[in-house]
Formats: C-alpha cells, sequence, structure tokens
C-alpha cells in the first residue's frame, strides 16, 4: 500500500528521486513555463513561522503551472484557537491536493504527514529546511557542475539549514566541511546518520580549516527564527559566533572560484560581511531565483 508522496526530508527520498526532482525543476526553468500540468490542483500552505521566499516561491510555482495555493496564518485559522494538527489534516485533505507546511516543530510536520491523505511538504520547521536545499544544490550546480565530490563549508550556527546541508551531502554525495562553536554544533544524531551512510561530513570549529579549498561557502543568520534565545540569548550567540563571519579573508582561503551561498535573509555585519554577499562570488540572487524552479519540481514530484 503506497500512500501519499510526502517531502519531509532528504534523508527519507533515496537520491534517485532528489535527482529527478531538480532534474524537473531545471526543466521547468529552462522551459519559461508555457505548461500548465497543475491545471486544477490546490495547495495549503500554513505559515506558523514568517516567510518571504518560500511563500510566494510556491504560490508563483504552483500559479505558473496551472494551479492555485491557499495560505492559512494560525492567527486567523482554528489552529490558532486549537484544532489539532491532525484535524487540519483531515479537513485540508478533502479540499486541496498538496499541503506545505513551515511549522515550529518536527512534530507537528510529522503529525500533519500522518493524518493527511494528500502529499505534506516540509516548508522549514526548527529542525531542517530541505526545499531550500533544493535550490541551492541546484545554484551550485548550474554555477559550477556537478556536486558530486565537491566540497562545500559551511560557517556559522549549526542550525536547520546545517542539517539539511548535511542530508544533502550524504544524498548528493559532496564532501560537507562544518564551521560551528562548540555548543552550536548540528544535532549529534544527524552526524551519526551521515557517518552511518558513508557520507563525508565533518564538523570542526575552525572555520578556516573548514573553507580551505572549498568549492562553495556558505552561512545563515546567528539567530533563527523562534530560537528559544532570540531576544534574550542573541547576544550570546553573537560572542560565540562572531569567529565564524564570512569575510573576505575567509573566502580568500577557499578556491579562487569558490561561491558563497546564504539561504536568505541575511543579516550584513554578523553572519556575512557585505563586501561578500554583494561581491562578484555571491549567487544568493540566484539562489532565491531557484526556490521557484525547485519547488515546481517537489510539486511536479508530489502531485505526479
Ligand atoms: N530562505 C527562506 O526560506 O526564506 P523565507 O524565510 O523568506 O521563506
Ligand atoms: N535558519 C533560518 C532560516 C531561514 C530561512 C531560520 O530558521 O530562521
Amino acid at each position: 500500500m503506497s500512500g501519499p508522496r510526502h517531502f519531509l526530508d532528504l534523508d527519507r527520498l533515496d537520491a534517485g528521486t532528489l535527482r529527478g526532482i531538480l532534474d524537473r525543476g531545471m526543466a521547468c526553468k529552462r522551459a519559461g513555463g508555457a505548461e500548465r500540468p497543475l491545471a486544477g490542483k490546490a495547495l495549503a500552505m500554513i505559515f506558523e513561522k514568517p516567510s518571504t521566499r518560500t511563500r510566494v516561491s510556491f504560490e508563483r510555482g504552483i500559479q505558473q503551472l496551472g494551479g492555485a495555493a491557499i495560505v492559512l496564518e494560525p492567527a486567523s485559522s482554528q489552529l490558532g484557537r486549537g484544532e489539532t494538527v491532525a484535524d487540519t489534516a483531515r479537513v485540508l485533505s478533502r479540499y486541496v491536493d498538496a499541503i506545505m507546511i513551515r511549522t515550529t516543530s518536527e512534530e507537528k510536520l510529522l503529525e500533519m504527514a500522518e493524518h493527511a491523505s494528500v502529499p505534506v511538504i516540509n516548508g522549514l520547521t526548527d529542525r531542517t529546511h530541505p526545499c531550500q536545499l533544493m535550490a541551492d544544490v541546484m545554484t551550485f550546480e548550474e554555477h559550477r557542475g556537478p556536486i558530486k565530490d565537491r566540497v562545500v563549508a559551511w560557517s556559522g550556527d549549526g542550525n536547520n539549514m546545517a542539517t539539511s546541508w548535511i542530508h544533502a551531502a550524504v544524498r548528493f554525495d559532496f564532501e560537507l566541511r562544518l564551521a560551528c562553536p562548540d555548543p552550536l554544533g548540528p544535532p549529534k544524531e544527524m552526524l551519526d546518520w551521515a557517518a552511518a551512510e558513508g557520507g563525508r561530513v565533518v564538523v570542526t570549529p575552525e572555520a578556516e580549516a573548514a573553507v580551505a579549498e572549498a568549492d562553495a561557502v556558505v552561512t545563515d543568520v546567528w539567530v533563527s527564527m523562534g530560537d528559544a534565545e532570540e531576544e534574550a540569548g542573541a547576544k550570546a550567540r553573537h560572542n560565540l559566533l562572531r569567529g565564524y563571519q564570512v569575510d573576505d579573508r575567509l573566502m580568500a582561503l577557499a578556491k579562487p572560484d569558490a561561491i558563497f551561498m546564504h539561504c536568505l535573509p541575511a543579516h550584513r555585519g554578523e553572519e556575512v560581511r557585505a563586501s561578500v554577499i554583494d561581491g562578484p562570488r555571491s549567487v544568493v540572487w540566484d539562489e532565491a531565483e531557484n526556490r521557484l524552479h525547485a519547488q515546481k519540481g517537489i510539486l511536479l514530484w508530489c502531485l505526479a
């Protein structure tokens, strides 16, 4: 018995499936949007946290494929008054063809997937951000060719983006070096999973060691949405992460043609210097655009 095609995390899908999704996304990009394969289909999008890129790229993505999107926010839906995720999943499944959820917890994503009879897509949790990684791999490959056997360096917080990079490194078969301060490293269970899968993932406290001769240097905000410390502990996190800022000195240690990537939104002067993110090696605007094309690949796979 096969259930809906959920897109929950990269570690739950095999390499061939992920490559197929990327290929479809790239094909959509090349085709320029003349076809309407999702005519009559609808996507519900639930946002428990703010979003610009994920929201607009999914909405435009399904529109361009001929379908429609409906946005629900907890404050203006019954979710905000205590209706369960399970009941919401059952009801939405009677109206729409897929559900995308950006939520505060992994548990809610899994509860949604368990009770929905339509595909559920992870639009970011506190733990992972798989849709972003599809766009990131697409962007790397557009700029630098196949990512297999290349070296990606992460410098910063071991957050939900770092963890999805770990999943991607294993599934797309590249080397990932994560430079994180000890208290802010990625969860051990993710590293254990990568090791068990034979992945090439290392964690070091030394940003310089991580970026040496890398093909791409990646970072993300120091304080993520919903971090318990978002207000109270931001200063402490900043102190821990200060040595991990991506600046010109750090970029100079990577390969001469290394690109800089960031999922955005960015804080110039914190995790990255303006001279890097706004400089010639930055591909962040292509990366943001590719969210649109990658979402199409994901939607087409889920709704096939
Ligand atoms: N990168 C990303 O997911 O951006 P948003 O939070 O704007 O959706
Ligand atoms: N780590 C960031 C990513 C935003 C797209 C956050 O969760 O806030």
